[in-house]
Formats: C-alpha cells, sequence, structure tokens
C-alpha cells in the first residue's frame, strides 16, 4: 500500500495538467490501493450528508427515475442514490475505480461503467432524470472544467435535476491549489447553461481547519 503524501500528490497531478493529459492520473490513486476500497484517500466511505438531505426533501418522487452518477470513485453516492429508488448508472474513467465498486457491492443493482465524461456513450445523451457529481470537476483544470460541465448539462432529460458538491472558494483566491475549488460565478455556469438553481447551499465541512463547501441543484 503507497502512503498518501500530499505534496508528492499535487506535484503528479500538476505534471499530468502541465502535459494536457489531466485524466490519465486517476486510476493510479484507485491502483494504489492494491483492491482495498478503504484505502482511496478521498474516499469518505459513506453518502455525501447533503446528497441524503436532498433527496430526503425533494418533493418528487424517486422511484423508477434515472439517475447518473459521473466519478463515482468507490461508489457510496451511487449506491445511496440506488437504495432511494432510482435506476443508477455510474461510471468512472479510472478501470480500477470500477473493479472496487464491483468487488465492493457484489449484490448491487448499480450498473458500474468504465466511461469517460468528455466521451460518453451517445445513447446517454438527454437521458438523465438526475445527474450526479461530487467533487471531480474540481480535480479538472480550465477548459476542462467548463467542458465537464457542458457535457453533464447534455446528459439531462426534461425536467431534469443537476446536483454539484464541491469544494469552495471566493474568485481570484487559492489559484494555484490542487484540487481547485469551485467559485461562485464558476458554479453559476450552471445557470448560464439555462438550467434553473433550486437549491443552493454554502458551508463549511468538519475537517480541522474546516473546508468551505457549495452544495447545489439545477433544474432543466
Ligand atoms: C476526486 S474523485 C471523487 C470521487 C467520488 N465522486 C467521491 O466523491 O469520492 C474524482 C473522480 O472522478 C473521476 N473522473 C475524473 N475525470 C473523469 C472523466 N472525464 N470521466 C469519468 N470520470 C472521471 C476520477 O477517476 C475520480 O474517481
Amino acid at each position: 500500500m503507497k502512503k498518501f503524501d500530499p505534496i508528492a500528490y499535487k506535484k503528479m497531478v500538476k505534471s499530468y495538467q502541465d502535459e494536457d493529459k489531466p485524466t490519465d492520473w486517476f486510476d493510479s490513486i484507485y491502483t494504489d490501493a492494491e483492491g482495498d476500497y478503504r484505502e482511496v484517500f478521498w474516499a469518505d466511505l459513506e453518502p455525501n450528508p447533503y446528497l441524503l438531505k436532498w433527496l430526503k426533501k425533494c418533493i418528487f418522487k424517486h422511484t423508477g427515475r434515472k439517475a447518473i452518477v459521473i466519478g463515482c470513485g468507490v461508489g457510496d453516492d451511487a449506491e445511496a442514490l440506488s437504495e432511494a429508488g432510482y435506476e443508477v448508472t455510474a461510471f468512472d474513467i479510472s478501470p480500477e475505480a470500477i473493479r472496487l465498486c464491483k468487488n465492493r457491492y457484489s449484490d448491487t443493482t448499480v450498473n458500474y461503467l468504465i466511461a469517460d465524461l468528455f466521451d460518453y456513450p451517445p445513447q446517454w445523451a438527454e437521458s438523465f432524470d438526475l445527474v450526479y457529481e461530487c467533487n471531480t470537476i474540481q480535480v479538472l483544470p480550465g477548459k476542462y472544467r467548463i467542458q465537464a460541465r457542458d457535457a453533464m448539462v447534455s446528459l439531462l432529460a426534461p425536467q431534469g435535476y443537476i446536483l454539484v458538491s464541491c469544494r469552495s472558494r471566493l474568485k481570484g483566491e487559492q489559484e494555484d491549489d490542487i484540487p481547485l475549488p469551485l467559485d461562485k460565478e464558476e458554479i453559476d455556469g450552471f445557470i448560464r447553461c439555462g438550467l434553473s438553481e433550486e437549491s443552493f447551499v454554502a458551508y463549511d465541512d468538519t475537517q480541522e481547519p474546516p473546508v468551505p463547501h457549495f452544495f447545489a441543484s439545477y433544474k432543466k
């Protein structure tokens, strides 16, 4: 098992970003876990509490609707959506992440797949009632963040919802951070794409020191 070194990690990610290969390193994080999903350093190993709150508060029925999870990691949020009643597709660009999900949830009804948000199967376009992403846009640099947002919007069925969960920052600050949190203007890009903001929460998480976050929902 490779011990997580935050400085080496940031250096490694930056080197891939500088070579304009911003997604080529993700699989290495999962292979470093050597088959143990609990060793993936960014995995909380529980569903996002803000996702659970949203599911509880939402007035429409989840049962039978179609959800897609972008960059599903080790699967906690995909499983929570499935438990809420969605028919869930969960994908990740990392083959090892998907292998970990399939081993972890051998009886799951979630359809775990290897896929790239930037080149997803064409039949997925406009076919999901819920598009969910947690912490994926923030690990992408520059133009790829906008491409990710646009790809997410393109997956939405009519009347569908997008949920975005991410670290946040004030505009102009932390510009060199990895991951690079989203600022308000950036997340408002979903509104500029023609969606309406249904809910927006800015909060600090429970880490020491606390890390500011956004959790937002948008409707088509
Ligand atoms: C920071 S991790 C977050 C994982 C998970 N959502 C979570 O909250 O624990 C970002 C995830 O997005 C995946 N990813 C990055 N770019 C992607 C792309 N273009 N298509 C699909 N998955 C991608 C990575 O492999 C990684 O699993």
